[in-house]
């Protein structure tokens, strides 16, 4: 099967999940965004308002600010990512999802890491990184750091944009200029 067809497969199964209860509040699965083919698998959190209204992940301001960095970094999120998150329905008053929510969703994720098998898997804030890296992490001191979660895919964390958006800075050494830095590898490691 076409990796289109096994991810469009995997949308439609993702649809039908009711597996935990963020499936009886959601509009939309919030499935994924940019390019099956990409070579950078970007994970964030969870979806918030914007995104479960669209289906989009990534589209609210926080997204706006991500799609923003990857540009200014040379990149495009429509071309040079695969896009989504740890869990596929926006938790109510976006709440972090918990554990338990994060591992009833893993299989949908894990499928699509394995479908799209990209070169590199970036974990986009600390729910993210938690998922892959354990509960005791700290994002400030993990990011960007490198890691091999899978055997031939390798791993790194950056700030979430929602951290970002409270943190306006771009002088060197702030959370923006770093994450630009943490871009910047990322793209240099892809080509
Ligand atoms: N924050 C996330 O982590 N994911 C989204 O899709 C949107 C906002």
């Amino acid at each position: 099967m076409l990796k289109e067809e096994e991810l469009e497969k995997l949308k439609n199964d993702c649809n039908d999940c009711h597996r935990c209860s963020l499936g009886a509040t959601r509009n939309n699965i919030v499935f994924s965004d940019g390019n099956p083919n990409a070579k950078i698998l970007l994970i964030g959190e969870a979806p918030g308002a914007d995104e479960d209204a669209t289906g989009i992940p990534f589209i609210g301001r926080a997204g706006k600010l991500l799609t923003k960095l990857i540009e200014d970094c040379g990149m495009t999120r429509k071309e040079d990512f695969y896009i989504c998150n740890t869990v596929k329905c926006r938790p109510p008053e976006n709440r972090v999802p918990t554990d338990e929510e994060k591992e009833l969703c893993k299989n949908f994720l894990l499928e699509q890491i394995k479908t799209v098998q990209p070169k590199v898997i970036v974990l986009c804030g600390a729910t993210s990184a938690k998922s892959f890296l354990g509960n005791k992490i700290k994002i400030s001191q993990i990011r960007g750091n490198w890691y091999k979660v899978f055997d031939n895919i390798d791993a790194t964390v950056i700030f979430h944009p929602s951290y970002l958006l409270r943190n306006h800075s771009e002088a060197e050494g702030s959370p923006r200029w770093l994450t630009k830095q943490d871009l910047y590898k990322i793209k240099d490691f892809v080509s």
